[in-house]
């Protein structure tokens, strides 16, 4: 599996087929190919996309500013789930972050029992709760956070 950082001047076909599965695993929430390009242009952007071979298994996108990250979407093409490609995009965006961050925050699905599990192994804890954050279904976000602070030195 290959982990490629996107910048702003990848071919809009890449950009485009990073959409395409953003949609497929998120519907109408999914991001437009604008969206990914435009936070690969900007500072502290961060679009990753994993490849098996030519194909694209998964995407992740990002962000740091000043001392805190966030993670903004994060999927696997179905056909490669269960294979560690979420767990190897996240920890190559938490382990390129700036030394100054203190902490990376998501909003997640409270049903979303995978994402949550990928996230508590990967030292986030629930922060809070934002009511109806998300609509088709309405459900409640799981805010969570990970301490980048508490967490460094410890391996
Ligand atoms: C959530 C998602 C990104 C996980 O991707 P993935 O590449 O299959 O995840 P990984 O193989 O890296 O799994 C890492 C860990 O996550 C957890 N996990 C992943 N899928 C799981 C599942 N179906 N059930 C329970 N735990 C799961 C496990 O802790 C797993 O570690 P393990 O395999 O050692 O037990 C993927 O299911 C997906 O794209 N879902 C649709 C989009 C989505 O919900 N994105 C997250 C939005 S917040």
């Amino acid at each position: 599996m290959d982990i490629v950082r996107v910048t702003a001047d990848a071919p809009a076909e890449v950009f485009e087929e990073l959409s395409a599965l953003d949609r497929s695993c998120f519907g109408a929430e999914g991001w437009t190919a604008r969206a990914f390009s435009e936070l690969a242009a900007r500072d502290g952007g961060a679009v990753l996309a994993a490849y098996a071979g030519d194909e694209l298994a998964g995407l992740f996108a990002g962000f740091t500013a000043a001392d805190t990250g966030e993670v903004l979407t994060l999927a696997t093409a179905p056909g490669h789930r269960r294979n560690g490609v979420a767990r190897l995009l996240l920890g190559e965006f938490l382990s390129s972050v700036p030394d100054e961050t203190e902490n990376v925050a998501l909003e997640v699905r409270q049903s979303n029992t995978a994402a949550v599990g990928l996230y508590m192994s990967l030292g986030f804890e629930k922060a809070g709760v934002r009511r109806r954050f998300y609509s088709d279904p309405d459900e409640d976000a799981d805010i969570m956070v990970k301490n980048m602070k508490e967490s460094a030195g410890k391996c």
